[in-house]
């Protein structure tokens, strides 16, 4: 346990259960100074593609043996037969979330949701990326805009059997409504109250984002490039008993 976790109140186990932490650095050598570093003080990593790429499958079975929760962002978007393959893989590396993009279509989707099964991996739908704008929307001659895209592409991923969503903290409220209580809703664009946005446009704090309905906050820079990274997420955690 590490010093200061006593100062936050008694729901802390709850709490850290959803707080996952982006590894986005380039190396297993890199992560694994991290995970050290923060220590008992998160018990869930976001694994995405540029450390996957770099370290493949080891260093997720690692990671989960040595006791951590692993969210393998890996953004499945393929025909249904070869979505479901990739999620059956990652699902038997242990991961415990994994995601797909909900424009693959509602087959796509529940193929990727039976394929993980009763392994006990949950199934996330990226609805549209946070770095699309209304003018991209416009070049890929899609129709409507950002935030209807996303409400829908939600709703599809819900009838579809999806255990979750991905969507921009701003996003929450308006998608917890049309998803009802019980899908999760994973939030990354979070921001300590007074922290540097970075190139994150559409941010919240910890609290806010709660409050709005997220169920998971992902967490990068403001813990992984902080001075002292356990601090920084025992920071967050506080800010997370506020909401
Ligand atoms: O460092 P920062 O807190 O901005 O990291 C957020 C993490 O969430 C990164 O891994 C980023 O790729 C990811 N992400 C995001 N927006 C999305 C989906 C994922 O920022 N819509």
């Amino acid at each position: 346990m590490p010093t200061g976790s006593t100062s936050i109140p008694h729901s802390a186990e709850s709490l850290r259960e959803r707080l996952i932490i982006a590894l986005d650095v380039r190396n297993a050598t890199e992560a694994q100074a991290l995970v050290q570093k923060i220590g008992g003080g998160a018990v869930f990593y976001k694994v995405g593609l540029q450390l996957f790429v770099a370290e493949g499958p080891r260093f997720v079975r690692d990671l989960v043996n040595s006791g951590k929760k692993v969210f393998l962002d890996l953004k499945f978007h393929d025909i249904p037969n070869t979505a479901a393959g990739a999620v059956k893989s990652a699902a038997e590396l242990g991961a415990s979330l994994l995601t797909i993009h909900a424009a693959g279509g509602t087959k796509m989707m529940a193929a990727a949701v039976e394929a993980a099964g009763k392994t006990g991996a949950k199934i996330l739908a990226v609805t549209m990326l946070t770095s699309i704008a209304e003018a991209e929307i416009k070049e890929l001659a899609l129709s409507g805009c950002v935030e209807d895209r996303v409400l829908t592409l939600a709703e599809l991923a819900k009838n579809s059997g999806c255990h979750g969503v991905v969507a921009s903290p701003r996003e929450a409220s308006q998608i917890r409504k049309v998803v009802g209580g019980e899908m999760l809703i994973v939030t990354p664009g979070i921001r300590p109250a007074g922290e540097a946005a970075g190139d994150q446009a559409r941010i919240s704090t910890p609290a806010d984002a709660l409050r709005a309905g997220a169920t998971h906050l992902v967490v990068g820079r403001p813990i992984t490039e902080a001075p002292d990274p356990a601090a920084a997420a025992q920071a967050i955690l506080k800010e997370m008993a506020m909401a």
